[in-house]
């Protein structure tokens, strides 16, 4: 595994190579977060950019995962590409974007995805599918001629990473861990862990 001080160098190498052999999938992660009870759900969600600043995605700001986010703005990501026998976890605090770093990747996403989101309350019981067609239907018809805008429940989080681990599968199960965790003057410390 490359030595490097920053994993966010490393993170980007091994995307990468993930793009290279899984180009639809190299973005699928999963999400970990939690309630204020402390009980964890999990789900999967597309990472749509990342930098220095942090890991983003984009969802439904009234959604389940929204809500335990809103209590416990802590969360975990987990990369894992079979094919490169890679794995990587993320964890970190959460923010929401600005509303115009969300509108800008909205304004790219397929007006079909857009029309989603306005007739999907993410989460939320509904009475039938008919329902979210009937929704669909309706936003089809408000936004019929002209783009379609921002639903205020919809934007980014961007998960700012304060502990990344990655895993390389190696022969004999002695596989590679390297922890970076940030210490008080927020630079990467850099650990071996057993595996
Ligand atoms: C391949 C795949 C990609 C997904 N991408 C997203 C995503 O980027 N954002 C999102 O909100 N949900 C995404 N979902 C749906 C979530 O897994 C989940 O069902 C939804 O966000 C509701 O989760 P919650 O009730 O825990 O909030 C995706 C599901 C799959 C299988």
């Amino acid at each position: 595994m490359k030595n490097t001080e920053d994993p966010l160098v490393l993170f980007s190498l091994w995307f990468q190579d993930a793009l290279q052999v899984l180009p639809e999938q190299a973005n699928v992660t999963s999400l970990a977060t939690s309630s204020s009870a402390g009980h964890p759900s999990v789900r999967i969600v597309l990472l749509k950019d990342f930098s220095k600043k942090g890991f983003v995605f984009y969802t439904n700001y009234e959604s389940r995962k929204a809500q335990e986010i809103e209590s416990t703005p802590y969360a975990s990501m987990l990369f894992y590409w079979h094919i490169l026998e890679r794995q990587i976890r993320i964890e970190g605090s959460l923010k929401k974007t600005s509303r115009k770093q969300s509108s800008k990747y909205y304004s790219t996403r397929p007006r079909d995805s857009q029309l989603g989101a306005h007739a999907s309350p993410q989460s939320q019981v509904i009475p039938s599918r008919e329902y979210l067609e009937e929704r669909y239907n309706k936003f089809e018809r408000k936004f019929e001629g002209c783009t379609v805008s921002l639903p205020k429940s919809w934007g980014g989080y961007c998960l700012e990473p304060q502990r990344m681990e990655f895993w390389q599968q190696c022969p004999r199960r002695l596989h590679d861990r390297f922890l970076y965790t940030k210490n008080s003057q927020k630079l990467w410390d850099r650990s071996c862990l057993a595996p």
